[in-house]
């Protein structure tokens, strides 16, 4: 794999774009030639996007350019400025938590639609080190929430128990109490709805995509929510609705059982479960946020 640009000298007229913006100096002119310096590249592919005379490639096995294949999607760079704000805002304020789903399916394309975009986050020193799992099919999704359901029958059972609980705090810190004191009730009416076949962890939803990855990184954690929010963007413009499902990253996390179940790699950690359908409700209006603070010093 070579992980630097590749320069094409006949193209090259030496304007220098590739040089100015590049953030790691991976690129110089040098006795009149643009020439790699010894500085490592982190694949950022800025040198390939300012240049004017398409003088600048990477390796495919280094770089790939998303594509999307459900919709039509003409690789277009907006300047600044140059897309509605209040089509962005609308979009953005537009995208709810969805808890209702028709049954329709998913097809496993517009999945790697989402993903697609999904990678398109910026990223921590440009790592990208996200991968994504896809659930899809209620069966599926089910059979992942009766896995999840086992842990949380164990968790109740610690949690119940007033002696583990004080035991805990010091191997655990007060994350039992607190479970206990704010999420007990609501699980153990979950559990009980899953008897009856209702699905309150991920909302009957018909697909997942369970965005992990390795904590090698700068900012891995960071990283997987941008890429997660992207996919609940992409989601809404394509007529589907997202929820996050944060009981299920708990569990999948605390749980070896379940990530063996999953195949999820040792020593990755779950960052986003995103629930994903055709939405069986609307919204007439923005939802409202709490006051928030703003300073100017
Ligand atoms: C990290 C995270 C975890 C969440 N976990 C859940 C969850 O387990 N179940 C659920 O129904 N909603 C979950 N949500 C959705 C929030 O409740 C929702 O984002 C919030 O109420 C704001 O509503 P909105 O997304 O419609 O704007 C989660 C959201 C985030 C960001």
């Amino acid at each position: 794999m070579n992980a630097y640009p590749i320069i094409d000298h006949d193209r090259c007229t030496l304007c220098g774009r590739c040089v100015d913006i590049c953030p790691k100096k991976v690129i110089a002119v040098r006795d009149g030639s643009i020439v790699l310096t010894e500085e490592e590249c982190m694949l950022c592919s800025h040198c390939y996007a300012v240049c004017p005379v398409e003088a600048i490639r990477f390796d495919p096995t280094a770089l790939i350019n998303p594509a999307f294949t459900t919709f039509p999607c003409d690789e277009k760079a907006v300047p600044p400025g140059d897309v509605s704000p209040a089509d962005l805002v609308n979009l953005a304020r537009s995208r709810r938590s969805v808890r209702r789903f028709t049954p329709d399916n998913l097809d496993d394309r517009v999945i790697a639609d989402l993903v697609a975009f999904a990678v398109t986050a910026p990223s921590g020193s440009n790592c990208q080190e996200w991968e994504f799992l896809a659930v899809n099919g209620r069966d599926r999704v089910w059979d992942l929430a009766m896995e999840i359901k086992k842990f949380f029958i164990a968790l109740n059972r610690l949690a119940r128990n007033l002696l583990i609980r004080y035991l805990s705090v010091p191997v655990a810190g007060t994350a039992l109490l607190r479970y206990y004191r704010d999420h007990l009730d609501s699980v153990e009416m979950a559990l009980r709805e899953s008897e009856a076949g209702k699905d309150l962890l991920f909302h009957s939803a018909p697909a997942l995509i369970i965005v992990h990855g390795g904590m090698e990184g700068s900012t891995p954690v960071e990283d997987a929510q941008y890429a997660s929010y992207n996919i609940t963007l992409l989601a809404h413009a394509l007529g589907l609705g997202t929820c996050y499902i944060g009981y299920a990253v708990e569990s999948i996390n605390r749980s070896a059982a379940i990530r063996r179940y999953l195949g999820i790699p040792r020593g990755n950690r779950i960052h986003a479960v995103l629930a994903l359908g055709h939405p069986d409700a609307g919204f007439e209006r923005h939802a409202l946020r709490k006051p928030y603070t703003l300073r100017f010093v």
